[in-house]
C-alpha cells in the first residue's frame, strides 16, 4: 500500500467494480442526480443525450453500443427514444439496477455483465459509446485491443464517441503521499467516495495513500473534451 506500482503493472479494473461493497458505493454515487462522482450530474446527462443522438446520427431502431453503461443512466434515456442499445459493464450491481430501468420504461435496452476488453460485445453497430473518461484509464496496449474490438462491433460508417480528460486538467493536479483535506467526505452531498482533490485522494480511514485515476473530476459544463472519430 506505500509503494507505488508500476504504471499499467496490474490490471484490477473489473473487479473492482464488482467488489460488493464498492459497487454498492459506486451505485449509490451513480445515483445521485448531482454527482459527479461516478457519473457526471443527471442534468448534464439529458443535455449530453439530446446532443449525442443526433451527434452520432441515430434515430429510432438504430442500435448503440454501451461500453462501462454503468447502472444505465445514459443507456436508458437513449433508448427510451427507440434506439436498440446493448450496455456493458462489469459491475453485476449497476446491470442490474439497468436492466430494472429498462424493463419498468419497457425500452429497447439489454444489458449484460461483462468486461468490455474480452467480453463478446455483438457487431452491426451504428454506433458505440465509452462515456466518463474511461478511455484514460486504458493501457496503450488496452486501448489498442478497445479500438479494434469497437471497429469489429460498428457497421461500415458508423461512429464511436469517447471522452477524455483534457490535458490543461492535469496541471491543477499532483499526487503527493500525504491525505489532503476534503478528500474523502464518507457521506453527505458531494460523493460518497473517491474525490479527487488538489493534492490526490485517500481512502476512508485515512491511514495510507492510494491512487485515485488522476483528473477524474467532472466538469459539468463541458469544458472537458468530447469528440467523435
Ligand atoms: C465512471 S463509470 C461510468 C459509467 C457510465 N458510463 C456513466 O457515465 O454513467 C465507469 C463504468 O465502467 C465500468 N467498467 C470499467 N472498466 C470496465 C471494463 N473493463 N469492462 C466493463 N466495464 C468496465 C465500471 O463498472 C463502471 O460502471
Amino acid at each position: 500500500m506505500s509503494s507505488r506500482p508500476a504504471p499499467w503493472s496490474a490490471f484490477t479494473t473489473p473487479q473492482f467494480w464488482d467488489d460488493p461493497h464498492i459497487s454498492q458505493r459506486m451505485l449509490a454515487a451513480h445515483l445521485d442526480p448531482e454527482g459527479p462522482a461516478a457519473s457526471r450530474p443527471h442534468a448534464f446527462i439529458d443535455r449530453s443525450v439530446d446532443w449525442l443522438i443526433p451527434a452520432l446520427g441515430l434515430s429510432s431502431g438504430s442500435r448503440l453500443l454501451d461500453l462501462g453503461c454503468g447502472p444505465g443512466l445514459y443507456a436508458n434515456r437513449i433508448a427510451s427514444r427507440g434506439i436498440e442499445v446493448v450496455g456493458v459493464d462489469a459491475s453485476r450491481r449497476s446491470i442490474s439496477h439497468a436492466r430494472s430501468g429498462a424493463e419498468s420504461g419497457s425500452f429497447p435496452a439489454r444489458f449484460v455483465v461483462g468486461d468490455y476488453l474480452s467480453a463478446s460485445l455483438g457487431d452491426g453497430y451504428d454506433a458505440v459509446i465509452l462515456i466518463f473518461e474511461d478511455y484514460c484509464a486504458l493501457s496503450p496496449r488496452q486501448r489498442s485491443v478497445l479500438l479494434n474490438r469497437v471497429g469489429a462491433a460498428l457497421s461500415p460508417g458508423g461512429r464511436f464517441l469517447f471522452d477524455v480528460t483534457a490535458a490543461p486538467r492535469f496541471e491543477t493536479f499532483s499526487e503527493e503521499p500525504r491525505p489532503p483535506r476534503n478528500s474523502w467526505t464518507g457521506s453527505g452531498r458531494r460523493s460518497p467516495m473517491w474525490v479527487p482533490a488538489p493534492l490526490g485522494a485517500t481512502p476512508l480511514n485515512g491511514s495510507s495513500w492510494s491512487g485515485t485515476r488522476s483528473g477524474r473530476r467532472t466538469v459539468p459544463d463541458g469544458s472537458g473534451t468530447g469528440r467523435i472519430v
